[in-house]
């Protein structure tokens, strides 16, 4: 499954969509490491480097997550081996104020994890609906942590299931047009 466009794009971008269909095989710990390690790799507002990231590999841990998720989203997430909650420290060491850049920096972080994930053959979903304030308000840190979305990380399913997905349509390029007032 690829998209078509008439320009040539890096592979892992075209290749990688959100599966549903997650193979219980686990993720080799080399393997998690380096798209972790392809995140912090992202750039950052003063590199801050506000990116946190919470993995969870044992089922308490990720009972722990799903704990926060809606019911359908739980049944194909509790396939996937590792979860790994994406958060974002607000605080800022180079103001001493709040670091208004935290959650597109995350951002950024998470993109370039999905696609060494992607280059390595393993597959992500990231979801947003769960409940994340009880989430946050329930476990402590260190740090000012703003929690993003919870990413679902394993092999894909087999093919004869995944063949069942499609990749999702984009827009257009929303290049703006800026006036004065
Ligand atoms: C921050 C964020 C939150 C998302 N939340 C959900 C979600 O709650 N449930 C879900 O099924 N997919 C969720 N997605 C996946 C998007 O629906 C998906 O990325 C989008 O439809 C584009 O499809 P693609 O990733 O296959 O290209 C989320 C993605 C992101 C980046």
């Amino acid at each position: 499954m690829r998209r078509v466009l008439d320009q040539e794009i890096m592979n892992e971008m075209m290749e990688r969509y959100s599966t549903m269909y997650f193979s219980e095989e686990p993720v080799d710990d080399a393997d998690l490491n380096a798209m972790l390690l392809a995140a912090t790799q992202a750039p950052s507002a003063y590199n801050e480097q506000p990116w946190r990231f919470f993995v969870a590999k044992t089922p308490q841990d990720k009972e722990m997550l799903m704990e926060y998720m809606l019911p359908g989203e739980k049944e194909w997430i509790s396939k996937a081996p590792v979860l790994i909650l994406l958060a974002g420290n607000m605080g800022d060491t180079h103001n001493g104020l709040y670091n208004y850049w935290t959650a597109f920096d995350t951002g950024c972080a998470w993109g370039y994890l999905t696609l060494e994930a992607q280059r390595r053959g393993y597959v992500t979903h990231c979801i947003g609906s769960f409940d994340r304030v009880d989430l946050r308000g329930e476990f402590q840190a260190s740090e000012d942590l703003e929690i993003y979305g919870i990413v679902a990380l394993g092999r894909p399913a087999d093919a004869s299931v995944t063949a069942k997905e499609k990749q999702m349509p984009r827009k257009t390029v929303n290049a703006v047009q800026l006036r004065r007032r």
